[in-house]
Formats: C-alpha cells, structure tokens, sequence
C-alpha cells in the first residue's frame, strides 16, 4: 500500500514529502478553505516538487462545469488528477477525462456498488470515506474489502484510496484489505512513527553509549 497525504497545508506536504515515502497529495475543497490560499497558486506549488498523483477536486456539480474545471485544472501539471464526486454526472465528466488521458480520482464513495460504477467509467482511483462511514455505525474497513474483492474478481486496474483516515488502525486495516493506497492526515502519519519501545530503546543505546568503558 502507497501513502498520499490528505491535505492542502504546504509545509505538511513539505514534510511528508522529505520522508521519502510520499507517492501522492489529496486536497479537496473544505481543506483548501481552510488554508485561505489561491487553489491554482497551491497546486503549481505542491506540483514543484511533488511527482506523483496530486488530486484537484471540482466544484461544479454538472457533468459541462465538471469537464471545462477539470481541463483548466490538468493543464496546472501533468500529475494532477481531477477529483470528482460520485454522481452521474461525475461519472460523465470521468468518461470525458479518461478519453483524454486526464487522471480520475472518484471521490465520496461509500458503497462498493458506487466504486464498481466508478471503475467502468474509466476512474484511475476511486476513494471510499472510512471514518465518515465508521462515524454513522457502518464498518468503513468492510467496504474496502468488498471493493478490492470485486476488482480483484473482475480484474479492474482502477485503484482504491482508502480515505477519511482518522487513526492508526485505519491505516494497518485499509493495508491489509486490499486499498492500493492510504491518503492520511498529517497528524495520522506521524503518528504512525510511535512506538513506546522504539523510543525507549533509543534512550537505552544512548544511556548505555555515554557510560562506555573507554
Ligand atoms: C479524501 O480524498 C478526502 O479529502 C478526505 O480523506 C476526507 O476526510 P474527512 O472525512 O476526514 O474529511
């Protein structure tokens, strides 16, 4: 499994990206709101140095507004991926941006049936909300499952972004049911680092360093 960062705060992506392990950035409007920035600005900035997908997401709601959005979008790099909700209008804008070689990220899916539909209009990624589904009762890991099932039965190239990660477990749970890839918060991906024992020896070695017999 990959790791995207799921955000729009630069100095985040910065970070992410000097780990070594970034293959991927996802924005989407509510956190590029909160970053109060010009969206284009951000996307030549984060394309600067970011060389994997980076995904934009659309605001027009109508499949016209999606496509002429998402052509003005792709020009920004070539690594941009038009994000676009799940609807059927989406999906006519992902049939239009397949024909042309322009990446698809589906987003706000929520049911395998939504990925499936997804994937034959020509999505590259399609991208299930674990925590907005494990929020309401519902089991987000569950989906992710059944998505990859049915594309691994199906033999369908599309990808599965596990998103709307909110903990550890979502991370380890998505790897292991199949997502192609994680896009995690900041704060999520750091935490990922944690170990109490890794820590812990860390002091130990250097405790026991500085007390060498020389
Ligand atoms: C993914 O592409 C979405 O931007 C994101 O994961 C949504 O997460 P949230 O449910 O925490 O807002």
């Amino acid at each position: 499994m990959k790791f995207f960062i799921d955000t729009a705060n630069l100095e985040e992506i910065k970070e992410a990206h000097s780990l070594g392990l970034l293959s991927g950035v996802t924005t989407n409007p509510s956190l590029v709101a909160k970053e109060g920035i010009q969206f284009e600005d951000r996307l030549r900035e984060i394309t600067s140095f970011v060389s994997g997908s980076v995904s934009a997401e659309v605001i027009a709601t109508d499949a016209e507004g999606m496509i002429s959005e998402g052509k003005e979008l792709a020009k920004i790099a070539p690594n941009i991926t038009i994000k676009v909700p799940m609807t059927p209008d989406g999906l006519k804008a992902v049939k239009v941006f397949a024909s042309e070689g322009i990446q698809t990220n589906v987003t706000l899916i929520f049911s395998a049936n939504q990925a499936l539909l997804a994937a034959r209009a020509g999505a590259t990624y399609v991208s299930p909300f674990l925590g907005r589904l494990d929020d309401l009762g519902h089991n987000g890991i569950q989906l992710i499952s059944e998505i990859a099932e049915i594309f691994a039965i199906h033999d369908i190239s599309t990808e599965i972004i596990a998103a709307s990660i909110r903990h550890p477990m979502h991370v380890t749970e998505a790897a292991l049911n199949g997502a192609h890839i994680a896009t995690i918060p900041y704060q999520v991906l750091m935490q990922l680092f944690k170990h109490p024992l890794t820590d812990s020896g860390i002091e130990k070695f250097l405790a026991d360093w500085e007390n060498r017999k020389a």
